[in-house]
């Protein structure tokens, strides 16, 4: 470390593996700390930036029940999934690990027994629900029922995602099993349970007090309400056969929760990553000039606020959070994220859909990021953010720049020859962005950023160097010498938010790579005269209409499909009586023959052969099936329906059909083999 630098351990909450990651996972979470990461790096900190996957939640033997593979095989499947999708969207983890590791299962276990050694837990033998036919208890995910705090319908086991509320199964109102479906019974067994209550003066004192002014207004918010409401001690194992057991005789069967072994995978992580670079990992847990930040979305505030830290003061040896800045949600076109849904923007897609426009999507996300409030992205928006902002300003002012410096010096940097007080403003730049970093207000930094790349176009809009090349050459050396060290230190400032256009822009430059954030705030000079530049590249590119509209039927596709879901059975009808029912003569038959009706977009004019004769039938099914795709089909007719004429035909019975949730019409078909035209059906 140098001199004035620090050690930090900052984190990003660990995603469950038990489906890919979408845009609201990383506005919410790892575009921040990336950021973070990336602009403490810069500016000569020591920085260890930990994830991992998290692979103990109940969601990952529910997601494995019901695609019919094993937990492991969804975990396997969803790790590396993950792993690369984060890697090739320039998520620069020093390390992203897996609660699966054998080192975080001994890491979890180790720090159980110490605060079971120590006498930490209560152990509780309790009533708890639990679902006979499935023959298991019913804890978190695996059950739902009305929230007893806001009346919510589908609240769960553990927390109601419409309040907020931490909640344990057995104060749902009408709960159920998510297994079965059935109502649980209660039954005993026995956990250990961290007693929250016996910490609420020491959070109290530490965030409600301590932090009052620089956490964020929602996460101190939170936190105070937790706590007024009174902490209960609360159940850190599970009687599970998914996660950690639980290392202690007498709890066979059992094991850790999953948000008790989760925060602890953070540690985890940095020790592999530390075995890895042959570095101590305790002073990033235990050095007290540690500085120590959680990146989480809202619904994590609880974990990282309450019970992780009461678990760290109840352990003794580590240091507490200097900050967690937790974000709102972001909603997609209008409606809340959703990984059952399918209603969300998923990074591999983004990453096949758009490749080379990472950082579009990392400056749209932090441009609009949930930082305050829940915000909304719409592909509107995206497009305009990347035809009007990185293409129109950031990418035209270095186009511009790197063009002329082509043009009227074969690529070599002119000297000085003016007085531009722009120099100097370029020297502000870091300091403003840092302090808009360091606040934890990404949004902000960013539009600083643009900021210097507006600046950038408004000199050269003033200055018109194109104009004065011919009469004052002189002059023009002098703004284009300025034009040059402003996108210089755009290469440089951008690196935190946009990494890959930085990377491609010190290419261009042929930037020193050493040059700092700082070097920027300090020098005036980045670009030496007689220094050579490399050919330009496109940085940016205009997203057409076309693209967005291809995004939006997917969406759209995606919408009918969840209608079509959940769309509700028909109510029954009023009651028909045997003798009503035995009037029906319904039969198996043959389409013969089929045909338009002219000028009837809806209608087939059909021969059907009903075993007593072939008769013509006009049905409503034109829309579905082509002529000859159904002559010798077999089908189910009403033989004895009145007549009656339909645009001058005369249609002697009706064939039954039924529709699929997507409103495609078919056939109710008799389908096995052997029956004979005009058997009856009954
Ligand atoms: O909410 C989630 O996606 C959790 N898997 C986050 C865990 S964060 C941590 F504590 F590991
Ligand atoms: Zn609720």
């Amino acid at each position: 470390m140098t001199q004035n630098s620090k050690r930090y351990t900052i984190t990003a909450a660990l995603p469950y593996t038990n489906g890919p990651i979408h845009i609201g996972h990383l506005a919410g979470v790892y575009v921040p700390a990336d950021i973070y990461a990336r602009y403490l790096r810069l500016t000569g900190n020591d920085v260890a930036f930990m994830c991992g996957s998290d692979e103990h939640g109940v969601a990952i033997p529910m997601r494995a029940k019901k695609e019919g593979v094993s937990p492991q095989d969804i975990i396997d499947k969803y790790h590396g999934m993950i792993k690369k999708s984060f890697e090739d969207f320039g998520i620069s983890f020093d390390n992203y690990s897996r609660t699966s590791a054998e080192i975080h299962h001994k890491t979890a276990s180790d720090f159980f027994k110490k605060l079971y050694e120590a006498g930490e837990f209560v152990e509780e033998t309790s009533e708890q629900l639990y679902d006979a036919e499935a023959d298991q208890f019913l804890a978190d995910r695996f059950v739902t029922g009305t929230c007893p705090k806001c009346g919510h319908e589908e609240a769960y086991g553990d927390q109601c995602e419409n309040c907020g509320s931490s909640l344990s199964g057995t104060e749902l109102i009408n709960p159920k099993s998510t297994i079965t479906g059935n109502t649980p019974t209660l039954k005993q067994t026995k956990h250990w349970f961290l007693p929250l209550d016996k910490y609420s003066d020491f959070l109290n004192e530490w965030i409600v007090e301590g932090h009052k002014n620089d956490w964020k207004p929602n996460v101190h918010g939170q936190v105070k309400s937790w706590i007024d409401d009174g902490l209960r001690p609360r159940a850190v194992t599970r009687d599970l056969d998914w996660g950690i057991p639980v290392p202690v005789e007498g709890a066979e069967g059992k094991v850790l929760y999953v948000w008790f072994d989760a925060p602890i995978g953070y540690i985890s992580a940095t020790k592999e990553w530390a075995a890895r670079e042959g570095k101590n990992w305790e002073p990033y847990w235990k050095d007290k000039d540690t500085k120590l930040v959680h990146f989480i979305g809202k619904d994590n505030i609880v974990f990282h606020c309450i019970i992780f830290p009461s678990m760290l003061k109840a352990h003794g040896d580590f240091i507490l959070p200097d900050n967690v800045p937790a974000n709102e949600f972001l909603n997609l076109e209008g409606n809340k994220l959703s990984t059952s849904k399918n209603w969300a923007v998923w990074l591999h897609e983004y990453l096949e859909d758009f490749p080379g426009k990472e950082d579009v999507l990392r400056y749209t996300l932090t441009a609009n990021a949930p930082e305050t409030k829940d915000n909304d992205f719409t592909w509107k928006d995206f497009q305009t953010r990347n035809n009007s902002e990185l293409v129109a300003i950031l990418g035209n002012f270095i186009n511009r720049v790197v063009v002329l410096t082509h043009k009227y010096y074969n690529g070599i940097i002119p000297e000085n020859t003016g007085d531009y007080e722009e120099l100097k403003q370029i020297q502000h730049f870091p300091a403003v962005i840092a302090s808009s970093i360091e606040r934890y207000r990404f949004r902000e930094a960013s539009q600083e950023l643009m900021n210097l790349a507006r600046l950038g176009n408004q000199f050269l809009q003033a200055n018109e160097p194109w104009k004065k090349i011919k009469e004052n050459p002189e002059e023009v050396k002098g703004i284009m010498y300025v034009a040059l060290q402003i996108a210089a230190a755009i290469a440089v400032l951008s690196e935190p938010f946009l990494p890959f256009t930085s990377k491609k822009l010190k290419h261009i430059l042929a930037l020193d790579t050493d040059l700092g954030w700082n070097d920027i705030s300090q020098k005036e000079e980045f670009l030496p005269a007689g220094h050579s530049i490399n050919e330009g590249e496109l940085l940016f590119a205009k997203i057409e209409d076309k693209e967005i509209q291809a995004q939006l039927d997917k969406l759209e596709a995606t919408k009918k499909a969840n209608e079509a879901a959940h769309k509700k059975a028909a109510p029954q009808k009023d009651i028909a009586t045997f003798d009503d029912f035995t009037k029906l003569d319904i039969r198996v038959g043959t389409i013969v023959e089929a045909e338009k009706m002219p000028k009837a977009k809806k209608l087939l004019v059909l021969k059907v052969d009903t075993g007593l004769d072939t008769r013509t039938i006009v049905s409503g099914i034109a829309e579905s099936f082509a002529p000859e795709e159904i002559i010798g089909k077999k089908v189910t007719v009403l033989i004895n329906l009145a007549p009656r004429k339909l645009r001058g035909v005369e249609s002697e019975g009706m064939i039954l059909m039924t529709e699929t949730p997507e409103g495609k019409l078919v056939f109710v078909n008799p389908d096995e083999k052997g029956v004979n035209n005009g058997a009856t059906i009954n």
